[in-house]
């Protein structure tokens, strides 16, 4: 797509010399929550940022707005095809500009350091090469159309807990190798127009201050050392100063007007603090995103928007489906029980096991027949988890379910009954209408009556639920907000009311106080995270034969943030009696038997996997184990699906014949589904992260802050290259996926690139290219993804026992050869030397190693370093 040429830097820095300093400080600061000011004397109109990265979700301008529900990150990433990432980019594209979007807040190119992480679902990968590779593609899709990516969270922000105050201590070596690759390497292959500062801070040794203060990192780092020539906008609300953050390197504070810019920047400018020339910096990076996106015109004239596409369309929820199947990997395939073969169609059968192992009850017997039933099972059977909680929440425009897509692709004649098998969510459901009455009016729902500081009546509103998270529905007389409903309960036995408040708090049954407090650290989170939840206390009601009515008031003191909405936050939450999974388990189990074939679909869910919080365990929620061995042993025929963006561990995994991570698909999860389980995708994802098989064996298990900081003390050994160093043996390991067939490691031939070590990215120019042929020895066609893992010399420095460097995808025919091209970059040789601040190659014996996984390693070849050079090992 051919654009215009945008204005260079001189007549830019032109219009800036007409504006007054005010003039000029106002653009530095959110108009609003989504958008920047438009200054027509400088010909910019407002540019307009929406969150990514699972689809773009818009401005909520318009309460009804939808949008386009990609698989989230990690199931990109597992597909490790920078083709489909760039497809999915253009998509994004069009998704902003349907909505008037020209910045998509995303990609996130922090790292799965630990399985824990909140946000695991919206990182790539635990590796950084492929991280910045997958990343690096997305962002030319997005930016090829007009559509600005903002690189995000610069940098080290890798968890969620108190991640608005932590700060994370490496060494600078650790940050250059890992954390600050992938920045770099979308920087230097793909030029984002933005780039995101974390709320979270860095302390290298050399500097420690927040990332949206952290001179050393954005000015020396990125903008001189890396010349990123865009602006870098803080993270929301992170903004913590006006001199520190205006001379860091901040150049927009977003949401705004944030308070501590604006006038106070201005002033802190004509008090000498802040040199009038940084502002102009700000200011030309602003217009240069503005060009990039379209919303610089002549001085004196708004552009005119290009009109928005029309959609969505078909080919966008093809897209949407090829990239959740083909990420999908197929972890185990016993017997190959998958692909399934519906409605009698014999020749596509599975391979019956051979005659000795026909007793073991865990290999798929033999059907007579095609498959006549599925009995699909499980709690995200029923309800899919699409997409990971937060930000990055992006309203469907549809979705299918896994029970839609299996019933569209399955032939008429084969029956599918559907189990959930027990609820998987540890916190119970919101009270809804159905048991709630407004006791002032009989209306039904819960009223709240605000009050002013006297207890005076100011005003009020009804709603139908027990959500009250984040009400803020009232004006700034209120003080407190009571909160009035009464509650009907039929069924005889012991009911559970869960409520959960923030700030100060009282709640009454029957005038009588059950729960008093003042959730300090309530406050706190909600303030950290708005996504996070208030704890829950627990109250138990008896009702015998009669049903009970109980008024029910909870009474809530306005919490005051400063700067955001005055709020106040209840949860009111309840289980009836006797809500144990047990009964639903068995149900399950009894279906699974009668029918040919089960597929299990368990996973996490919204109270799982979410900004805000991190995880406190690796478990699946709830039964779910329960569930799947009861499966297990009523069908040896059954298959076994993940649905979660991050790891859980499945202890039953080496009793499942098939088992298939299916992340977090996004709308188009039941067709996706489907595709793979028929056969007619190939799942050809590989893990982009370890899979653990035991909790105590994960090397990074939590990040919690101590003393308000998070220590990287295991340095450069990130995610498999921990789990080298350690000789641990994982449940899967990185890389690892089987798709439909099987290959051979013919020859791998090893060719030198260059000799420069002056490189233009960490992944690309200079290196050794590598010419490896394998043949595709399986039933069927497929593709392969081919990785290659440098192993460093063991003397010297602490280096990884081995780190991918590089990768790339082969197609091949069943019993085809094939030959695939990958590239070493130097920067896989290399270790940053804190002493001269500059990359070295440390001289020796290197083994490249080439194979299906991060364990399975199939060929090696051996080069020498001396003096930076290649030289073939003999
Ligand atoms: C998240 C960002 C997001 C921003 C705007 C923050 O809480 O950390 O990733 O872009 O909110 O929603």
């Amino acid at each position: 797509m051919s654009r215009p040429a945008l204005p260079d830097d001189t007549e830019l820095s032109d219009r800036i010399r007409t504006l007054d300093l005010e003039s000029k400080v106002r653009l530095l600061t959110g108009a609003s929550l989504w958008r920047l000011p438009a200054e027509p004397r400088l010909g910019l109109s407002a540019v307009t940022m929406s969150d990514g990265p699972q689809g773009v979700r818009g401005t909520g301008d318009d309460p009804a707005e939808t949008g386009l529900l990609a698989p989230a990150p990690s199931a990109l990433a597992a597909t490790w095809n920078t083709e489909l990432a760039e497809r999915l980019g253009n998509l994004f594209a069009t998704a902003a500009r349907r909505k008037g979007v020209d910045v998509v807040l995303g990609p996130v190119v922090n790292l799965q350091r630990t399985p824990v992480a909140g946000r695991h679902f919206e990182y790539f990968s635990e590796d950084p090469l492929l991280t910045g590779t997958l990343a690096a593609a997305l962002v030319r899709g997005l930016q090829n159309r007009g559509v600005s990516a903002c690189l995000k969270h610069f940098v080290a922000n890798d968890s969620e807990t108190d991640r608005t105050r932590y700060r994370s201590r490496l060494d600078e070596r650790t940050l250059r190798e890992v954390y600050l690759a992938p920045f770099e390497q979308v920087l230097a292959e793909a030029e984002p127009w933005s780039v995101m500062a974390a709320y979270s801070g860095v302390d290298d040794g050399i500097e420690s201050a927040p990332m949206t203060e952290n001179a050393r990192l954005l000015r020396e780092v990125l903008k001189e050392e890396w010349g990123f020539a865009g602006p870098v906008v803080s993270d929301w609300a992170a903004t913590g100063s006006t001199v520190a953050s205006a001379v860091g390197g901040l150049d927009l504070a977003m949401p705004g007007p944030e308070p501590l810019w604006g006038e106070p920047l201005a002033e802190a400018v004509r008090a000498g603090e802040v040199d009038e020339r940084l502002i102009d910096d700000k200011v030309l990076r602003l217009l240069r995103l503005a060009a990039h996106t379209g919303r610089l015109g002549e001085p004196g004239q708004n552009p005119v928007p290009s009109a928005a596409p029309a959609g969505p369309t078909e080919e966008e929820f093809r897209l949407l489906r090829e990239v959740a199947a083909r990420g999908m990997v197929l972890l185990r395939n016993q017997g190959d029980l998958l692909p399934l073969a519906p409605g009698g169609s014999r020749a596509a059968l599975p391979v019956p096991p051979p005659e000795d192992l026909r007793h073991e009850p865990h290999l798929p017997r033999p059907a007579p027949d095609g498959i006549r039933s599925v009995a699909l099972i499980g709690p995200n059977a029923v309800t899919p988890y699409l997409q990971g909680g937060g930000s990055a929440f992006v309203p469907a425009v549809r979705t299918v379910s896994f029970e839609d897509g299996l019933r569209a692709a399955l032939p008429e004649d084969v029956r599918l009954s559907v189990h959930r098998g027990g609820d998987s969510r540890l916190r119970p459901p919101y009270l809804t209408d159905a048991r709630l009455t407004d006791p002032g009016t009989g209306t039904a729902g819960v009223r709240a009556h605000h009050l002013d500081a006297d207890g005076n009546q100011v005003g009020g509103r009804i709603r139908p639920s027990g959500d009250w998270s984040g009400y803020s529905d009232f004006g700034p007389e209120t003080h407190r907000v009571v909160l009035r409903t009464v509650l009907t309960l039929t069924e005889p036995g012991t009911h559970r009311l869960e409520i959960g408040c923030v700030g100060r708090y009282g709640v009454t049954v029957d005038g009588e106080e059950v729960l008093a407090g003042d959730d300090d650290r309530g406050v706190e989170l909600i303030l950290d995270s708005t996504h996070n939840n208030p704890t829950l206390r627990g109250i138990d009601l008896e009702v015998g034969p009669q049903p009970r009515r109980i008024a029910l008031d909870v009474d809530l003191t306005v919490v005051e943030p400063g700067g955001y909405d005055r709020f106040v936050t209840a949860q009111l939450r309840h289980a009836p009696p006797g809500s144990t999974p047990y009964e639903e388990i068995a149900e399950a189990a009894a279906a699974a038997q009668a029918a040919d074939v089960a597929v299990v679909v368990v996973g996490t869910n919204e109270e799982v996997e979410s900004e805000g919080w991190d995880r406190t365990a690796l478990d699946l929620p709830g039964h779910q184990n329960d569930l799947v061995r009861k499966v297990l042993a009523a069908n040896p025929r059954t298959i076994v699906v993940v649905n979660a963006g991050a790891p859980v561990l499945l202890p039953w995994a080496d009793e499942a014949p098939a088992l298939l991570w299916a992340w977090l698909p996004g709308q188009e999860a039941g067709h996706a589904l489907a595709d793979v389980l028929l056969g007619r995708v190939e799942p050809s994802g590989r893990l982009p992260w370890t899979l653990p098989a035991r909790a105590e064996d994960v090397p990074v298990p939590d990040a919690v802050p101590r003393d308000g900081v998070v220590d990287y003390g295991e340095g450069v050994h990130i995610g498999h290259r921990a789990w080298d160093k350690g000789g641990l043996s994982p449940a899967f390991p990185f890389g690892h996926g089987l798709g439909w067939t099987r290959w051979a490691y013919e020859s791998v031939a090893v060719s030198q690139s260059s000799v420069s070590t002056d490189l233009p990215s960490p992944a690309g120019g200079d290196g050794l290219n590598l010419t490896v042929e394998l043949t595709n020895t399986g039933p069927r066609a497929g593709g392969e993804v081919v990785q290659v893992y440098v192993e460093p010399p063991r003397d010297g420095v602490d280096r990884p026992v081995r780190l991918l460097a590089g990768f790339a995808t082969v197609q091949a025919a069943a019993g085809a050869r094939t030959t695939a091209d990958l590239h070493v970059p130097t920067r896989a040789f290399q270790v940053w030397d804190a002493g001269t601040g500059g990359w070295r190659t440390p001289s020796g014996r290197y083994r490249l190693h080439v194979g299906r996984s991060s364990r399975d390693l199939r060929l090696t070849a051996e080069v020498t370093v001396d003096a930076g050079r290649f030289h073939a090992a003999r």
